[in-house]
């Protein structure tokens, strides 16, 4: 970040002295002010809960215009890096910085390939979970696990135990999330097979079964890459925060990352894609199409407590560029299935269509958001509704790891320690309980 020539006077109508604090550009976007010395200053905290106007790091991997509806990772478009790479030359870009060349990738992907399968052990610990559990409360459990299994890998300080880490959390989110679904349906689990593609071994590890071949399907193959894509980071998000927050203790990578899986459970983060395709069902059952309307009322009754998920975003106020690609994809994916009439994808196209048109979400800025399609192409794919989320977790552990690297490799960064403004109670004194 650089010191910017101007900078910002906060004055008080108090008489108290104002204080000049520093403002830094950063290579694009908002210039910051510099607040680290207020407290001592002037002994006031600022607050800003939910982050509205806070930037909580410096960070150089990915990049979001809201206003044009632009996302960039490491500088490149999502839209280039969807079409013209894969999945896992996105990974080698958040991670190292840049993409990879053709030895570069063949290296990491072998780095990769060699670490899919998990400690046989993980089996067991599995076996201790309700079949209906739901997947990303195995995630949570299975993620946090690794830290038990790869004592080899759980110094956070020590860049060879985090290169490691990083590589065995890309490299075995498939397997578990693979084994959560084939738990919970009383399959077998099926081993990872390193001859296929990171996206094409997913696939083979859900839908495979010992007794016959599984043949990857290509297109099915693609969009699975493109999904794991379009969600590998998403600057300080949610769960990526909680990730940084976690790491900042000093835990090991495993535990940082089980807390983002945590984080990304809820229906306002990762969630949604669950909780989108759960609300599409529901209109489907309620009449489809010709209920649109009187959904849509309620959706935009405050009272009601609706929302139409898939829609809004705290950063993206023109449009998602992720939702287009997504878009794109569900027509591919549909097509190759046979399924250009599905119910759902229509109900959602509706949907779209008036919500575009209708004054409550354009004057709110509400568009559709990735998870709006996502669901449509993962149900197409057979992937059951509970495991969305568990998805979605998969593809964001790069992001988080690269975070994380970054963060720890930050010669400002500190244990991440927020303040407050207290409303409770002033002191006061213990009662005996007889007399309270
Ligand atoms: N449906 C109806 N109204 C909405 C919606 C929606 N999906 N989203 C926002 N609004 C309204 C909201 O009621 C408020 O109206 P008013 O100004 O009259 O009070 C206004 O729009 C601003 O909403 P907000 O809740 O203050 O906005 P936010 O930035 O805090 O929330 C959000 C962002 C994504 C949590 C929210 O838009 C939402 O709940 N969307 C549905 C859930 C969803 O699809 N989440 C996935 C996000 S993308 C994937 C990811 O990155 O995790």
């Amino acid at each position: 970040m650089k010191l910017a020539d101007n900078k910002a006077t906060l004055s008080f109508s108090n008489g108290s002295p104002s204080v000049d604090l520093p403002v830094y550009h950063g290579s694009v976007g908002p210039d910051v002010v510099d607040i680290r010395k207020l407290y001592a200053q002037t002994g006031m905290f600022t607050y800003d809960p939910g982050f509205l106007s806070t930037a909580a790091t410096q960070s150089a991997i990915t990049y979001i215009d809201g206003d044009k509806g632009e996302l960039l990772y490491r500088g490149y478009p999502i839209e280039q890096l969807a079409t013209n790479c894969d999945f896992l030359e996105t990974c080698h870009l958040l991670l190292y910085g840049e993409l990879p060349n053709t030895d570069q990738k063949k290296d990491f992907t072998s780095r990769v390939t060699n670490h899919t399968m998990v400690n046989e052990q993980m089996q067991f610990f599995l076996r201790g979970f309700r079949r209906d559990a739901h997947p990303m409360a195995i995630m949570t459990g299975l993620v946090g696990a690794l830290s038990a299994f790869y004592h080899d890998s759980t110094d956070i300080t020590n860049p060879e135990h985090r290169e490691i880490a990083a590589i065995r959390l890309i490299a075995k989110m498939p397997t578990l999330v693979a084994m959560a679904y084939k738990y919970t349906v009383g399959q077998p689990y099926m081993y990872p097979q390193n001859n296929l593609s990171y996206a094409g071994n997913f696939l083979h590890m859900m839908f495979a079964t010992p007794c016959e071949k599984y043949v990857v399907n290509p297109v099915i193959e693609r969009a699975m890459d493109r999904i794991f894509t379009l969600h590998a980071d998403h600057e300080q998000n949610a769960s990526t925060s909680t990730v940084r927050l976690c790491g900042s203790s000093g835990t090991n990578p495993f535990a940082a990352i089980a807390a983002g899986v945590a984080c990304l459970w809820g229906p306002a983060h990762g969630g949604a894609n669950e909780a989108c395709l759960n609300m599409l069902e529901d209109i489907q059952k309620m009449g489809g199409v010709s209920k649109v309307g009187e959904f849509m009322e309620k959706v935009k009754d405050k009272n009601s407590g609706v929302r139409l998920m898939g829609f809004g975003h705290r950063v993206y106020k023109n449009y998602d560029p992720r939702a287009k690609l997504m878009q794109e994809t569900c027509r591919e994916v549909l097509t190759e299935l046979g399924l250009q009439n599905d119910p759902l994808f229509k109900l959602a196209m509706a949907l779209e269509k008036i919500a575009l048109e209708d004054d409550y979400f354009v004057s709110r800025k509400l568009y559709p958001n990735v998870d709006f399609y996502s669901g449509i192409v993962q149900r197409a794919i057979g992937i059951p509704v509970p495991l969305f989320t568990a998805i979605f977790a998969l593809a964001r552990t790069v992001g988080w790891i690269a975070q994380l690297n970054e963060m720890i490799g930050d010669p400002e960064y500190k244990i991440g320690r927020p303040r407050q403004l207290f409303s409770g109670s002033v002191k006061r004194d213990v009662k005996p309980l007889a007399v309270r």
